[in-house]
């Protein structure tokens, strides 16, 4: 599942045809609890999901699949180069690094030469709109341009949580930057059928603004 819109790779097949994807080295990044490589594995592929939270791994675990879990950071990937045929991430580690070029020229490294990345954020756009499913989430509080991380602190004024904004114009030269070509930038559209709310994500919005970007890109 690419974002909250609910389209998944099933029906979108940006990494390909799912039936190409069997025998194919995949690595997910910032997997969380790896619903992708799960999904992966059973259609043959040979997935290894990374991430740099122990407890998410451990949540991977407990579902279960039969695959490789990684706890490592994705600026500092412990494979070598030329490792994956593919990567994908589901909003994973990219919004959530200050430089998120690390982590792009990492993926570059250990992709194979014309191996594909796709990957999802919030929507840029989103930053311009307070988080919420109804209407107070329709008119811009914020601005688009302003590239403040979002940080939320524990009482010893510790971040725990802390997300990073670029524009759609940064992405494109970040990904470009790094060794990749950009080939497709998706921008689900919410469908009839997902009368879901989560976060700030609704039908209400859904049907206004995109919620979700998803970059495919290609080794240069
Ligand atoms: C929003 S969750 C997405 C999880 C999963 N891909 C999904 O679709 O549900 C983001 C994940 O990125 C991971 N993450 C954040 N920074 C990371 C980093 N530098 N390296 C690897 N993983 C990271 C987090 O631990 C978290 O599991």
């Amino acid at each position: 599942m690419w974002g909250p819109e609910g389209l998944d790779e099933a029906e979108a097949g940006l990494l390909g045809p799912p039936e190409d994807l069997r025998g194919k080295d995949v690595l997910e990044v910032g997997a969380g609890a790896a619903q992708c490589a799960r999904w992966l594995a059973r259609q043959g592929a040979w997935p290894v999901a990374l991430d740099l939270s122990h407890r998410q791994l451990q949540h991977a675990l407990r579902i279960g699949g039969s695959f490789p879990l990684v706890c490592a950071d994705a600026a500092a990937l412990p494979f070598r180069d030329g490792s994956f045929d593919l990567a994908c991430s589901a909003y994973g580690a990219l919004p959530f690094v200050a430089d998120p070029r690390l982590v792009l020229r990492e993926v570059r490294r250990v992709l194979r030469p014309g191996g594909r990345l796709v990957f999802s954020v919030t929507h840029p756009i989103r930053w311009a709109f307070p988080d919420e499913p109804g209407p107070e989430g329709l008119s811009v509080s914020a601005s688009y341009f302003d590239r403040t991380p979002y940080v939320e602190q524990d009482e010893e004024g510790r971040a725990v949580y802390v997300e990073h904004h670029r524009t759609l114009g940064d992405r494109v030269r970040d990904v470009v930057a790094c060794g990749f070509r950009l080939v497709d930038l998706v921008e689900p559209e919410w469908p009839e059928w997902n009368t879901s709310e989560w976060g700030g994500w609704s039908p209400l919005r859904g049907r206004l603004i995109p919620g979700t970007a998803i970059f495919v890109c290609e080794r240069d």
